[in-house]
């Protein structure tokens, strides 16, 4: 494996499966010691399930290993996961947490430095380059994105606009000032920079940005239409999660945009059955499950991620793909037993001539059966009435998605944004 690829393109990115393997399970077979010998979690865990380390013999053998759950992460709040002295961790993160506790993660400097490589790594698949300017829309603080994307950019090269979110007006100032080529931000919130750029008269494909590196939160290949053509850019997606690292386990190379490549040197992917665990082959779905290799401050060894996906064959890079996240277990509505994802509706919702992409599912819970309405913004330019609007978006649904919902065309403006994640999901009042 020498290293004959431009910077930021490692020679790994490039190795063979059989390379990958052997990689992998060397890698695995190290951290399930570490994580044994160093977390009490892990010990009794892997105890009460009867195995211990060297019972890992090839790669299938993981199956055999507990999973980690969010539960475990809360139980063992703030610090009860670490695997080395409180002094040797550099960094924590948190997940915001809707109910009780939020769940802490833990870095040490190394652990800093492999995620800045990998996030590095991500960009320039995205199409970033060194001397690059990079506009970080991402949050800073406890979420992962604003300084996951941050360390990564400044690795690659790149000279960082550390904006965050919010303060639409200055961000959209600041790109029209400073000519960013690249923007990382989650594809909700790119929408509000460029209605604000329309909005002062501005064409938003004149901006200087090329590429944009947008997740946190599921998006559909409608949205990327959308986006590329009013910004004209490649808009590609990333996927991470801070119970495992962060931003940059997964990154879609630009020159195939066929979903995330995920970097199957660092992290040991499968899919089970969300209902039952078992493992499932490659290319059936189920929920994500990842394992950290090399993720030392707190060892993630079979963490149930809830995200459902499936995993694909490598095509710009020779490690497995993982589709575009459908969305969440947890995310997953239920209308007269069949199942829908906010991201489904939004797909919907972008085919409709004269509807804009912002958009929230109200649930009214109170009947014996789920009732949806959909509240969608009309775009200020359309002079379609409202209920053909709402009739042509209905029909969709129930055409493509087999549910019936209710539709509520809002003026512009009326949905509420998110300077982040967008929140699809709403409780009816
Ligand atoms: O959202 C990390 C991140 C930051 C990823 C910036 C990408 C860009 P959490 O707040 O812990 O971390 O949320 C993780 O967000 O389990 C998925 O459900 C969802 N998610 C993240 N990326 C994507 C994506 C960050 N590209 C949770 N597509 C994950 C769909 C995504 N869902």
């Amino acid at each position: 494996m020498s290293n004959t690829g431009p910077a930021h393109y490692e020679a790994v990115e490039s190795a063979s499966i059989d390379e990958l393997r052997g990689l992998q399970l060397a890698r695995l077979r190290e951290i399930l010691g570490h994580a044994y010998d160093r977390v009490d979690h892990y010990r009794r865990a892997f105890d009460s399930a009867g195995v211990v380390p060297a019972d890992l013999q090839d790669l299938h053998d993981l199956a055999r290993f507990p999973f980690l759950t969010k539960a475990d992460l809360r139980d063992n709040y703030p610090f009860g996961l670490f695997a080395v002295p409180r002094s040797e961790v550099v960094r924590v993160h948190a997940s915001s947490g809707t109910t009780g506790k939020p769940t802490v993660v833990g870095y040490t400097a190394g652990d800093i430095d492999v995620w800045s490589r990998l996030m590095a790594r991500s960009i320039y698949a995205a199409g970033g380059r060194p001397g690059d300017i990079a506009h970080i829309a991402y949050g800073y603080g406890l979420f992962t994105g604003g300084l996951g994307a941050h360390y990564g950019a400044e690795t690659l090269g790149c000279m960082v606009v550390p904006v965050s979110g919010g303060q639409t007006e200055r961000q959209v100032t600041l790109i029209l000032d400073f000519e960013p080529r690249i923007i990382l931000v989650t594809p909700s919130y790119c929408l509000n920079l460029i209605d604000e750029m329309e909005g002062r008269g501005i064409d938003p494909r004149s901006c200087s940005l090329e590429v944009g590196i947008f997740g946190a939160e599921p998006w559909t290949d409608e949205l990327r239409a959308e986006i590329e053509s009013r910004l004209g850019i490649h808009a590609v997606d990333i996927y991470g999660l801070s119970e495992v690292m962060g931003p940059g386990v997964a990154q879609e190379c630009v020159e195939t945009k066929d979903g995330p490549t995920l970097w199957e040197d660092h992290f040991y992917p499968e899919i089970v059955d969300p209902g039952t665990g078992e493992p499932l082959p490659d290319g059936e779905f189920g929920e994500l499950v990842l394992t950290a290799l090399t993720k030392r401050g707190q060892p993630v060894i079979r963490y149930r991620t809830r995200d459902l996906t499936r995993l694909l064959p490598g095509t710009a890079r020779p490690m497995r793909r993982i589709e575009r996240i459908s969305g969440r277990s947890d995310d997953m509505l239920i209308v007269r037993g069949v199942n829908v994802f906010p991201s489904q509706i939004e797909a919907e919702v972008l085919k409709v001539d004269g509807l804009t992409p912002h958009f929230q599912i109200e649930v009214d819970r109170s009947g014996n059966l789920a009732q949806l309405t959909v509240r969608v913004e009309r775009s200020p330019s359309t002079h379609r009435p409202e209920d053909d609007l709402a009739g042509e978006l209905a029909g969709h649904v129930k055409g493509n998605i087999g549910v019936t919902v209710d539709v509520v065309v809002a003026e512009p403006g009326a949905v509420p944004r998110s300077a982040g994640k967008a929140q699809r999901v709403v409780p009816s009042e």
